[in-house]
């Protein structure tokens, strides 16, 4: 366990309060990679090539998602700050260049940015810039893996928050992580505020394979990126060519899954484990949830929110979704 108080380091503005446990992260990936069906955390994905190419795939043709969340909140803004109100502290989770929550700063005028990422590093220069564009905006970057926790330092602002959580990101968290997840969001908004949340939705198979499994092979490179993150995490000795992209939509469990297939049969090696895989043996690499209108209105109720507002896309592919605390 990492310990929060001592890890934390102030400079103007940015607040560091993640150290990272490079020990924690190799026993946790080798305990994965030995695992029946091997798996990895998807967010061994965004090693600084894995977050490029991430960026190249919300410019796909086949991937509506990013796309079309924005024109969800082009279309419904104003509507959408009515229902929110100004003067609130917005806290951004997986803020990343903060591009998505600044569109929304002139509708919504919040008193306080907060931008969340697990490295402030990569908040530095996108925070400088909104910095010059709104000077009327308090923003306190920090840095926190806040997929472990939601304890937010004392310089965020307790009153009036809301939380930002666009992209479907919730997607890569099993159903009842989700509750659980939510739940956190829930009881960090102390007693008032909200969450403004982007989720894709189900829809039919043909189009949720594509945009999983693109025909210019960006995704294919995301996912084969992995391999090349792992090598220098973990010392291993991945040979990307000995692997194949895997993405398709498991209707029974509503998800998107994605992995990494073994060519032949092959034998990998890391510093504190070795493991052969068997030609077609699979490493299960992400997760990513579809859901309806009314499965994710439930989960939201089982968190604990209360009144939730949705606006939609023309052909209902996407929602983003307003939950009100009580
Ligand atoms: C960033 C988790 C929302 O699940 O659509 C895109 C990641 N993986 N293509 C998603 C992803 C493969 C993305 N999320």
């Amino acid at each position: 366990m990492q310990n929060f108080s001592s890890s934390i380091q102030s400079h103007n503005g940015f607040i560091q309060a993640y150290r990272k446990d490079e020990d924690g992260i190799r026993a946790e990936l080798s305990e994965g990679l030995l695992a029946s069906p091997a798996v990895t955390s998807p967010k061994y994905l965004y090693d600084a090539l894995g977050s490029r190419l991430f960026a190249a795939i919300c410019e796909l043709p086949e991937y509506y998602l990013t796309r079309t969340e924005a024109a969800i909140f082009q279309a419904h803004l104003p509507e959408m700050a009515e229902a929110i109100g100004p003067g609130r502290t917005l806290i951004d989770l997986g803020a990343g260049n903060c591009s998505k929550a600044a569109r929304l700063f002139s509708a919504l005028s919040p008193q306080q940015y907060v931008p969340v990422d697990i490295s402030v590093e990569f908040l530095r220069d996108s925070v400088e810039l909104l910095r010059q564009r709104f000077p009327e905006i308090e923003i306190t970057g920090v840095g926190l893996d806040f997929s472990t926790t939601l304890d937010l330092p004392d310089a965020v602002n307790k009153r009036n928050r809301l939380f930002f959580y666009p992209g479907s990101s919730l997607g890569n968290f099993m159903p009842e992580d989700a509750v659980e997840f939510l739940r956190g969001v829930h009881q960090a908004c102390a007693g008032e505020g909200g969450l403004l949340i982007g989720v894709d939705l189900v829809k039919d198979k043909q189009i949720l394979d594509a945009a999983y499994d693109d025909a210019l092979g960006v995704t294919a490179s995301f996912n084969l990126n992995l391999l090349l993150h792992l090598n220098r995490l973990l010392g291993a000795d991945f040979n990307v060519r000995d692997w194949a992209h895997r993405a398709f939509f498991n209707e029974n469990k509503s998800r998107i899954e994605m992995h990494l297939e073994a060519r032949r049969s092959v034998t990998v090696s890391w510093s504190g484990g070795k493991r052969q895989f068997a030609e077609g043996e699979r490493i299960h690499t992400e997760n990513s949830y579809k859901y309806t209108r009314e499965s994710f209105v439930r989960l939201l109720e089982r968190a604990g929110f209360g009144e939730t507002k949705v606006w939609t896309d023309p052909r209902g592919w996407f929602m983003v979704c307003y939950a009100k605390l009580v």
